[in-house]
């Protein structure tokens, strides 16, 4: 029985969890490391891809990304109310796979069709799967906390994997191949997951109580929802309407800008909170605003940072061409490497009472982010000067953003289920996932931008973001001293 054995001295089922968040984590970065440059890699050379400009790409890319945060929004709709949480995971990583498969075939049609597979089984699987960790535990905050942390582990090491294998085998034998890859390790998560799930015992294992006439019924919309997605990707990949990447992706951040300014200003007027409530709801509202500008300058790295690798980093290492995308392996390896540190770091300011509060943890982050933007202004700069600069800048570049990054994140998603208001703290998940989609949408736009022109246009972009990032996170530093959590916290 599941009580025998542990994992790392957790429920055992935390290893089900982890292996399937891994091979996921390595199917999503590994195809997101290649996909600018397979849509860039134009029809002619020995390895040919799509031929969409720079913005265009970057467009594709951070719209890629949005959509696939945003949908664990309906994803958690889904797993609540209709299959419970390790049945939606399950969809979702077979539908992941079977997207990363559509992928693998060469055509333009199905790399478009793959990504919306990709899509949608991510926002069944990834923000159930985090769910799922979380219901592990009963109560134990401290436990918990450290579920959450080896499962960030997964999801970094889920990475490397992805970089390393679909990156090499994407540029050296053909990008196909790399999208193929991403599939077959999905395909070993989803093995894993139906070998090892009864681990999970009853976590996540039901939806919500519900009359059975009401399941049905939402279960009915669900399909109408389908049945019209399915129509209109149909008609779009049979060319009936001309879709503008560039204007979609804009058109999309204005939608999730409106969705998450909505759902606040609905939650601050209209339900009911009481005063203490609403203080820590502006509160995570300062906080999705950091988050949502971090993302947006963190998926960069896929987008922009990726097209400077490739025109214009220097990636020979001691006689071997690095592929572009190595690059990539950074930041995973970054994490892995320090997220024991920030967390001792933490708990040694802790003792002494000098803990940073979460707006200065957050404008901590931001700040590591302005600083790699200003770096990055100077590699623009020494690549002007002398063609090709070497791999140090985009390391350090990642290095800073991994600072930001364990700053941010980790504490981030904690801080939601925090100080949520008790009756919406299911929706917080939502929330936050909808921060990393606005982020990846923007990154896509400004690293668009940035890149239209070459190394012309990357300085003016990184110059503003550099601006941004200070503003924002001086408001938020300010702000720790204003807002102070009320410290009432919800059920979980
Ligand atoms: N590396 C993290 C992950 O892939 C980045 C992330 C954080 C994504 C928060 C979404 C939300 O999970």
């Amino acid at each position: 029985m599941s009580q025998q054995s542990s994992f790392f001295g957790h429920p055992i089922g935390l290893r089900t969890l982890f292996l399937t968040e891994m091979w996921e984590r390595m199917s999503y970065y590994g195809m997101r490391g290649i996909m600018v440059l397979f849509m860039t890699a134009g029809l002619t050379g020995s390895n040919p891809g799509l031929t969409f400009s720079a913005v265009e790409a970057n467009a594709i890319y951070g719209a890629y990304i949005g959509l696939v945060y945003f949908m664990v929004v309906p994803g958690g709709w889904l797993a609540d109310n209709i299959f419970g949480y390790q049945k939606a995971v399950l969809l979702g990583a077979i539908i992941i796979a079977i997207g990363h498969y559509t992928l693998a075939i060469p055509f333009e049609q199905t790399f478009f069709l793959g990504l919306l597979f990709v899509i949608l089984g991510t926002g069944l699987l990834k923000g159930n799967i985090s769910a799922i960790v979380g219901k592990m535990y009963d109560n134990n905050d401290s436990m918990r906390d450290a579920g959450y942390t080896i499962f960030y582990m997964s999801i970094n090491i889920g990475s490397v994997l992805g970089f390393l294998i679909c990156g090499w085998l994407g540029e050296n034998i053909g990008w196909h191949w790399g999208f193929g890859a991403a599939g077959i390790g999905m395909t070993f998560g989803v093995y894993q997951f139906v070998k090892y799930r009864h681990l999970l015992g009853s976590a996540g294992a039901e939806p919500n109580e519900m009359d059975p006439d009401r399941r049905k019924r939402l279960l009915s919309y669900f399909y109408v929802a389908v049945g019209i997605i399915a129509i209109a990707v149909l008609l779009a990949l049979l060319g009936v309407f001309d879709i503008d990447p560039v204007i979609f992706a804009s058109s999309y951040a204005y939608f999730l800008v409106i969705v998450a300014g909505l759902y606040f200003l609905y939650l601050f007027l209209l339900a009911g909170l009481d005063p203490s409530e609403k203080k820590n709801l502006l509160l995570l509202f300062f906080l999705f605003i950091g988050a949502a500008a971090f993302w947006s300058g963190f998926d960069q790295s896929g987008g922009s940072l990726t097209i400077f690798a490739r025109d214009f980093t220097d990636l020979n290492l001691f006689g071997f061409e690095l592929p572009i995308s190595w690059m990539n392996l950074a930041n995973p390896i970054f994490v892995v490497i320090f997220a024991p540190v920030f967390a001792g770091i933490w708990t040694n300011l802790a003792i002494r009472n000098l803990d940073p509060s979460l707006p200065m943890k957050f404008a901590i982050g931001l700040l590591f982010m302005c600083l790699s933007f200003i770096l990055m202004v100077y590699a623009v700069n020494a690549a002007m000067q002398y063609g090709q600069v070497g791999i140090q800048w985009l390391l350090i570049t990642y290095l800073l953003h991994t600072w930001g990054e364990l700053a941010l994140s980790p504490i981030g998603l904690s801080a939601f289920s925090r100080y949520a208001p008790k009756k919406y703290a299911g929706q917080m998940f939502g929330l936050w996932f909808t921060a990393s989609a606005i982020g990846g949408v923007l990154a896509g736009l400004l690293g668009g931008e940035a890149t239209g022109e070459g190394l012309e246009s990357m300085t003016p972009i990184f110059s503003f973001m550099i601006k941004y990032y200070l503003v924002i996170g001086v408001i938020l530093a300010l702000l720790s001293f204003v807002i102070k959590p009320a410290e009432k916290e919800s059920a979980n």
